[in-house]
């Protein structure tokens, strides 16, 4: 337990002293219709790049520049922009650097979970619009912190949830608000975890990777490759397991279909169980084995949210509602059932495909409406995921108060998916929406 930035974390938004509010370091600079949209890349790696790839197809859209804390992983993006735009983007390390610049309007947080509150927060600041990974945060208060910053400085942030943007998903959720599966009295969501990030000794930094800037606020631990690029999200320091990585996606979907809009439904006590059962002649520290139940009220129903190393008969990822009269909603990445309660396939109905999802935030930054997978929406499925981590760790049930945004009692609170310690210099400033 301890502190985040100015405010002590450790006992909620709700009486951290965030009477001190950061306040605007820049003037509010908005895009509009028209606008070109000049873009800048934080984290050079997998998602980063693709996200930047799907946004360079968009006419209005020029890469001005592209960050990375290893220079390794920058070689690919700057020659893509460059071959693109016919000039080089500007490299930065530090990405505070590559946010001073002016003529930036919009940045892609593609780094790992542990810097995304710091980078999110830090473009509010500087005026700058964002597309960011998933899960937003690292833990339920930065989830909060990044959510009044973005409202603060009246930024427009689209989630990397873009599940929210396929016909599978949005035909599934339109099915289930409009009633045609019933009254919905059970949700579940399953990941399959087959991931082995191995065993490894402490070896010397590689050149280039700055490995101190790298662990940021984490804690700091001796350099081991498996714990970096790619596989930090098997490590808690960095990560938070399959529920951040995963459970943001499928548990979205069931939250989703159980809420009237983008406002979500969240439950009022979580109950995980699990650890690393599985592998355990591995270095991961993110459990493999997780079964959580979570109750709702408002509408009333629970919700199961499954990590295994297999989930027999079923795709190795989905989410289900059950209805009262037996019959259940399937769906996945490619494909979505409704059965009937023998199991038998029953008829559905299937509308217009949604807009694509990075094309949905570059007509938000011109429109300045809320994106399909707007911040605030996905901070609410984002620690749900973390509420099973703190019941988890805690090995306590934990309530929620979806009004005051924070935990009920003490339990889950004690916990690294509630707050942690940055580790110094770093400090995360807080907002108010
Ligand atoms: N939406 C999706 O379907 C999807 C899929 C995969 C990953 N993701 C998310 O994308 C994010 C990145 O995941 P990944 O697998 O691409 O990770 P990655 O490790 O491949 O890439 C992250 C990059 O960020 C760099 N980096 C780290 N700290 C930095 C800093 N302070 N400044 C600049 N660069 C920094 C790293 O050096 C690395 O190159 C994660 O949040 C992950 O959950 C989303």
């Amino acid at each position: 337990m301890g502190k985040v930035g100015a405010a002590a974390v450790g006992a909620g938004l709700a009486s951290t002293g965030l009477g001190a509010f950061a306040e605007p370091k820049t003037a509010r600079r908005r895009v509009m219709a028209n606008d070109k949209i000049v873009l800048g890349l934080i984290g050079c790696g997998g998602m980063g790049a693709a996200n930047m790839r799907n946004l360079m197809g968009h006419p209005e859209v020029e890469v001005a520049a592209v960050c990375d804390v290893d220079e390794n992983r920058m070689a690919g993006d700057i020659a893509d922009v460059e071959k693109k735009y016919g000039k080089k983007p500007e490299v930065f390390h530090d990405y505070r650097k590559m946010l001073e610049r002016k003529e930036i309007n919009a940045i892609i947080v593609g780094t790992p979970d542990h810097w995304h509150a710091l980078n999110l927060v830090h473009a509010c600041e500087a005026g700058k619009d964002a597309y960011c990974e998933k899960p937003i945060s690292h833990n339920i208060m930065e989830a909060n912190a990044m959510v009044g910053a973005a409202r603060h400085f009246k930024r427009i942030v689209q989630v990397g949830t873009w599940q929210r943007s396929t016909p599978e998903f949005t035909d599934a959720i339109a099915f289930i608000r409009a009633g045609k599966l019933g009254r919905i009295t059970g949700c579940r969501a399953w990941i399959t975890d087959t991931f082995k990030a191995g065993r490894q000794t402490v070896q010397p930094v590689p050149k280039g990777l700055d490995y101190d800037f790298w662990l940021g606020p984490a804690k700091f631990v001796p350099y081991k490759p498996n714990h970096v690029h790619f596989n930090w999200r098997w490590f808690m320091n960095t990560g938070s397991g399959m529920s951040g990585d995963w459970g943001v996606h499928m548990i979205d979907i069931a939250l989703l279909g159980m809420s009237k809009g983008n406002d979500l439904v969240m439950p009022i006590e979580v109950t995980s169980h699990g650890g690393q059962w599985a592998y355990t002649d591995d270095d991961r520290t993110a459990y493999d084995t997780n079964e959580t139940l979570m109750l709702f009220s408002n509408p009333t129903f629970t919700l199961q949210w499954s990590v295994l190393r297999d989930h027999p008969g079923k795709p190795g990822h989905g989410t289900e509602f059950i209805s009262e009269d037996g019959r259940t909603l399937r769906v996945w990445r490619g494909g979505w059932v409704v059965l009937d309660p023998e199991g038998k396939e029953m008829p559905k109905e299937s509308s217009e495909p949604p807009t694509d999802h990075w094309r949905n935030w570059l007509d938000c930054l011109a429109s300045r409406k809320a994106p399909v997978a707007d911040i605030a929406s996905v901070a609410q499925t984002t620690i749900v995921c973390h509420l099973a981590n703190a019941s988890l760790l805690a090995g306590q049930t934990v309530y929620w108060d979806k009004s005051k945004m924070d935990i009920v009692g003490k339990a889950g609170k004690d916990t690294q998916a509630y707050s942690r310690e940055y580790r110094k210099p770093w400090k995360l400033p807080m907002y108010k929406g």
